[in-house]
């Protein structure tokens, strides 16, 4: 055996499985149905949710950073979530182009199941901002999911974080914005616009300013998910009803339509 050539012994599992567990995730695909297109949809679902962990871990990350005024820490956090964003978009590749044919060779099989039963989506949703307690239904029987989702609830998500933020820098917030009921949905007010619409008219390389275009970045991203998703559905199933109960692609539609962190869009006429 020659010494430059890599160890093939070990005593118990390698090294790389005891970090990886990629016995336990290679091994987490069961499909519903003989067709043999349902793996590569299951899989990717899977792996969406993997980046729905990270982002998250990355968002929590930031909106900690922000409580303790790391701001350059809190902005890192976010610019390595941009890049996952896009990792995750380009996952829909696979199934972009997915006809209702195919679809149904294995829909039937997937019964009343629905990425809208998604925890992790979900938590992601409350860290924009968009908390609603009606969510944490579905979740009821599952514990940890639920205990997780119904303090992520209970937290100010990230957009609060960056609101107070704004507010400890000398920006006019009203106490109640500051103060609001972070379990219910955030919604847009005239105070934060004008706050914006100052930090996007002053120093662009400021660290607000940089801020503010990370956080345009990720709610750009999160509206190409959604749309990417929306256009994927109505290839591979038109107006049908969604396996979730719903109206299915004209639902998605209007879910699409909501705007992430609305004054950073909104700000920008007035700049
Ligand atoms: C092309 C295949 C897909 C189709 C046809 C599809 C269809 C749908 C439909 C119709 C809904 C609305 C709820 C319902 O009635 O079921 C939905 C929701 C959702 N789907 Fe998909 N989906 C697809 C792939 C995926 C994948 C791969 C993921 C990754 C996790 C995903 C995640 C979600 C999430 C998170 C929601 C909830 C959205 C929200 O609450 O606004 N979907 N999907």
């Amino acid at each position: 055996m020659s010494h430059d050539a890599p160890h093939l012994d070990f005593a118990g599992s390698t090294p790389y499985e005891d970090y990886v567990k990629a016995d336990v995730l290679t091994h987490l695909q069961h499909p519903l149905s003989d067709d043999p297109g349902e793996m590569v949809f299951l899989v990717t679902t899977q792996v969406m949710e993997l980046w729905f962990t990270v982002i998250v871990h990355e968002w929590e990350t930031a909106a900690r950073a922000l409580r303790e005024d790391r701001v350059r820490a809190a902005t890192d956090a976010l610019k390595r979530s941009v890049r996952e964003l896009e990792a995750l978009n380009a996952s829909w590749t696979p199934l972009a182009g997915l006809t209702p044919a195919q679809f149904n060779s294995y829909r039937g099989a997937l019964g009343e199941g629905s990425g809208f039963q998604s925890a992790m989506y979900r938590r992601l949703e409350f860290l924009l901002g968009e908390k609603s307690a009606s969510m944490l239904v579905p979740h009821r029987g599952t514990p940890r999911a639920h205990a997780e989702l119904e303090k992520a609830l209970h937290e100010p998500s990230l957009y609060d974080e960056v609101i107070r933020l704004l507010a400890r820098r000398g920006y006019a917030v009203p106490d109640a914005v500051l103060r609001r009921d972070v379990s219910r949905p955030y919604e847009p007010v005239p105070e934060v616009e004008a706050a914006w619409t100052a930090v996007y008219s002053g120093d662009q390389n400021g660290e607000l300013a940089r801020l503010g275009e990370a956080l345009t970045d990720v709610a750009e991203l999160v509206w190409r998910w959604r749309n990417d998703h929306l256009v994927a559905t109505r290839r591979a199933m038109g107006a049908k009803t969604g396996t979730g109960g719903s109206a299915g692609v004209a639902w998605l539609e209007k879910r699409a339509r909501k705007n992430v962190f609305p004054e950073l869009w909104t700000a920008r006429s007035y700049v």
